[in-house]
């Protein structure tokens, strides 16, 4: 999919009328008008929140950590487990109490995967009437044109597209650290994991020319990025629907070309997909990061089948000893999901005995949440709660077992941290990570942010180093 510039034109036009309009304001109140965005979710959320935040900022508006006294708050919501719609309404909720009391003029905006589901916008439009604006996933682009809209109509703006046909992507965006930055490489999943809702909210998979990836990474490196996190639902597929296919592995090997780059992430990868070709250049590569996150979702082959995976556990086995030969050091990470429809005990052990095979360095676990709509929320014998608490609880304390032990597999080595920020509780200390993602905190300055540095790791601490400059 190609760039639309005729819409980016549009929604430039759009940032200057809405600039008109805020300058007209902060005249006369004499002050700075703020906004507060709150993102959920994934990576790719976050880097659509940095997409947003461009766009305000390019408005004028400035960012602020106080939600209630903000002059517009945005929800960036997820939709991939039910708790976190339930939190969005209870937000909401607060939201416009605090709205009534004392910001009455605040603009009220909600975005993201949630609103994809026409459920969820009936019921905004039924019961949470003081919200603004409304928009999904596929144009975030036009956040400027439907703020101009609410100021102009001051009614509810509702605008969510079902389908992502275009791609705007040159629009400003406030990265939240200057030195590395997520690279959307494309759009949507084909996968239909059976559980899984967002091929229904990000639609088909959609990629993203090479030659526009690359010319974006390379003007972020003359920005200073250092380290670049290629973002899609489904990296490893990459390419195979563009006009002229590239694969997942060509594209990195053309990102390393670029000079200034010197980290290169990537996220998220299906197992059914990774290629030998990937491997290899993972091998070979000095810029890729020593860290795959392969979600693995179950052990049993049965529950991988019902969950429509495409893989066994013996092919995921497989492929982590692959990739533990080819990149010596490796940290694996990935999801879990626990109490899928059927999942019996004999399942749910396949699951703990596989990840006692593999030593993953760390595992999201989810407790499994039926998500209407999808085909595993018609499927019999949904487990019982506690029964799922329980398994949970087990795989939890295993996961947390085996990565404390990998984590500490590298004290004492000296290894290249890149220095993130400055430490939350201690600040003589800076935090950064190594390049297998592990965590490290050492004596040091603001100046060292964003450089990467050789630091000698004394100490583990379960999941995180202590160490000193080398
Ligand atoms: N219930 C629980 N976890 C889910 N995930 C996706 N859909 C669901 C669901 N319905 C998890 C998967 C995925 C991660 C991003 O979220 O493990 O890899
Ligand atoms: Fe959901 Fe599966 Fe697509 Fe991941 S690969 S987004 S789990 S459908």
């Amino acid at each position: 999919m190609r760039e639309d510039r005729d819409e980016l034109k549009r929604q430039r036009a759009y940032i200057g009328k809405m600039r008109e309009i805020l300058l007209d304001r902060e005249k006369r109140e004499g002050r700075k008008l703020t906004y507060f965005i709150e993102t959920m979710g994934c990576q790719m959320n976050a880097k659509d929140s940095e997409k947003l935040a461009g766009i305000l900022e390019e408005i004028g508006y400035e960012k602020t950590d106080q939600e209630t006294e903000a002059d517009f708050v945005l929800y960036n919501t997820c939709t991939v487990r039910e708790n976190a719609n339930t939190r969005v309404y209870g937000r909401l909720g607060q939201l416009h109490s605090v709205k009534l009391r004392s910001n009455p003029e605040m603009v009220i905006a909600i975005s993201g995967c949630m609103m994809q589901e026409p459920d969820e916008i009936a019921k905004i439009r039924e019961k949470y009437g003081f919200i603004n604006i409304v928009f999904g996933t596929h144009n975030i682009f036009r956040l400027a044109e439907l703020l101009y809209r609410y100021e102009t109509e001051k009614r509810m703006i509702v605008d969510v597209w079902e389908e992502g046909d275009r791609v705007v992507e040159d629009l400003p965006a406030r990265r939240k650290y200057f030195f590395k930055s997520g690279v959307n490489i494309m759009y949507g999943c084909n996968n239909f994991c059976s559980y899984c809702i967002v091929p229904y909210v990000r639609g088909r998979e959609r990629s993203r020319e090479p030659g526009e990836i690359l010319r974006e990474i390379e003007c972020l490196s003359r920005e200073g990025v250092k380290e670049v996190m290629l973002l899609g639902q489904n990296v490893n597929s990459y390419g195979k629907t563009l006009e002229e296919p590239v694969s997942f592995a060509e594209l990195l090997r053309e990102t390393e070309k670029i000079e200034g780059i010197e980290r290169i992430r990537f996220m998220t990868s299906h197992p059914k997909d990774l290629s030998d070709e990937l491997i290899d250049v993972m091998a070979g590569s000095e810029k890729i990061c020593d860290h795959f996150h392969l979600p693995l979702q179950s052990g049993s082959d049965d529950v991988l089948r019902r969950m429509n995976r495409h893989y066994t556990r013996d092919r995921y086995l497989a492929i982590t000893e692959k990739l533990r030969k080819a990149v010596p050091g490796i940290s694996l990470t990935t999801d879990i999901i626990v109490g899928f429809p059927g999942e019996t005990e004999k399942d749910f052990e396949d699951t703990l005995s596989l990840v006692e095979e593999v030593r993953f360095d760390s595992a999201f676990t989810f407790i499994y949440s039926k998500r209407t709509g999808t085909p595993a929320a018609s499927m019999p014998d949904q487990v019982p709660e506690e029964v799922i608490r329980k398994r949970f609880d087990r795989l939890l304390a295993l996961v947390q077992k085996t990565g404390r032990e990998m984590s500490g597999r590298d004290a004492g080595k000296t290894l290249p941290v890149l220095v993130e920020e400055i430490n939350h509780q201690d600040p003589s200390l800076v935090t950064g990570r190594l390049t297998n993602n592990t965590t490290v905190h050492f004596p040091g300055g603001e100046e060292l942010i964003g450089t990467i540095v050789p630091v000698k790791l004394l100490q583990s601490r379960g999941f995180y180093y202590l160490g000193e400059r080398a």
